[in-house]
């Protein structure tokens, strides 16, 4: 059995590292492409680094551009790649501009395709990750989803052949960094004291690219400054909206803006943190799997658990929400072990792809 996976933005690099080993225990053999979604060395290269990934054998040098342009012009290069590899089954992570394109292109090609990280739902309906999802699932063959949720979404779509509940892999390679991260050495590199700081992070497009919003976020991070420290690695995008809506002065120089960084120092941040701000659809259960508070600048979530069993609040773009979920987050729900399953999500879709039970 021959598969290809198709990976572009950060958060995919994750999911493959731990999927890609998986399908290589089970005798699977993987060929693996990057769309070139995200391209700078902080964004890109320096997760294929740390997570021991392998080299992609494809690299679509698709970039920056509208979503139309990123989506169609990955749509148009993986084609290319699909017709000469002939794959029997399509791997394709989360939500992206990489996995719709990706998704259209085995579709017209009438290949199969996996989805991990199927069912998630959230509002507005139109951002883009949201349209990306629903769309993807529709065409997937296999919908490999990482919390009950997730398969009761399905449910209400009407979508019930091909949906497992796996667990979710972000939580096995979560656990595996853990273990082995230097969390101290983490700490001292960026002068922070354990559950004495913030970590934030912002880049979704409703919360960078309107002013208002923006601005309120980082006053926000301003007064959050003034009580404890606070970093933040800052996404490109949300770097050059600053700079195109002139708010250099809005953020305090107390807020420690950093460059986006490697994954094994953001499990050491997320761990050892007081509070982690952030609008990262990845970040906001990473806290979770540290047992640290998150407060979430969306106005819902698709990891809607999390802020019932209130570990996450959901705070949008308000100033005053966001720094009183920091200072006075409530006490989250006990008993909420395992949401995501049992850190072997992993291996579960590996054996499925390759026909065995789980
Ligand atoms: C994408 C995904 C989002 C995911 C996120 C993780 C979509 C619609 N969104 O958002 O689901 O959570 O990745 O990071 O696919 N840029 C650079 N260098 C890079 C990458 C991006 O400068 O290496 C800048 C460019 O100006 C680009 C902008 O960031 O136009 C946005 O990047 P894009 O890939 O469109 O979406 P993300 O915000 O990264």
């Amino acid at each position: 059995m021959k598969v290809v996976s198709l990976v572009g933005a950060r958060p995919q690099f994750v999911k493959e590292a731990i999927v890609g080993e998986k399908l290589d225990e089970f005798g699977i053999e993987e060929i693996l492409v990057h769309s070139g979604q995200h391209y700078d060395f902080n964004m890109s290269e320096v997760f294929f680094k740390v997570l021991n990934l392998k080299s992609p054998k494809y690299n679509l040098g698709v970039g920056s551009g509208t979503h139309g342009e990123q989506t169609g012009k990955t749509l148009i290069e993986f084609e290319k790649v699909l017709i000469k590899e002939k794959p029997d089954l399509v791997i394709l992570y989360g939500d992206t501009n990489t996995t719709l394109a990706g998704a259209i292109a085995a579709a017209k090609l009438k290949i199969s395709v996996a989805h991990v990280e199927a069912g998630l739902r959230q509002e507005p309906k139109d951002m883009p990750e949201e349209v990306n999802r629903v769309l993807t699932d529709r065409i997937s063959k296999y919908k490999f989803c990482p919390s009950k949720i997730a398969v009761q979404n399905l449910e209400h779509e009407g979508i019930t052949d091909g949906v497992y509940i796996t667990g979710d892999v972000m939580y096995d390679i979560f656990l595996r960094f853990q273990k082995s991260v230097n969390g101290e050495k983490v700490l001292k590199k960026y002068a922070l004291k354990p559950k004495n700081y913030v970590l934030a992070t912002l880049h979704r497009d409703f919360n960078t690219d309107n002013e208002k919003r923006l601005s309120a976020i980082l006053r926000a991070f301003s007064r959050i400054s003034e009580k404890m420290p606070i970093i933040t690695p800052l996404h490109p995008r949300t770097v050059k909206r600053i700079h195109e809506f002139g708010l250099e002065n809005v953020i305090s120089k107390d807020v420690k803006v950093i460059e986006p960084i490697g994954y094994d120092e953001m499990v050491a941040l997320t761990t050892h943190a007081h509070t982690v701000v952030t609008d990262s659809g990845g970040l906001q259960k990473e806290c979770y799997f540290a047992g640290v508070p998150g407060v979430v600048m969306m106005i819902d979530t698709s990891w809607i658990e999390l802020v019932e069993s209130k570990w996450n609040v959901l705070v949008d773009a308000d100033e005053e929400k966001n720094v009183s979920g920091v200072f006075n987050h409530p006490k989250p729900l006990e008993g909420m072990d395992n949401i995501y399953g049992d850190g072997k999500a992993a291996k579960k879709i590996a054996k499925i792809i390759k026909g065995k039970k789980i």
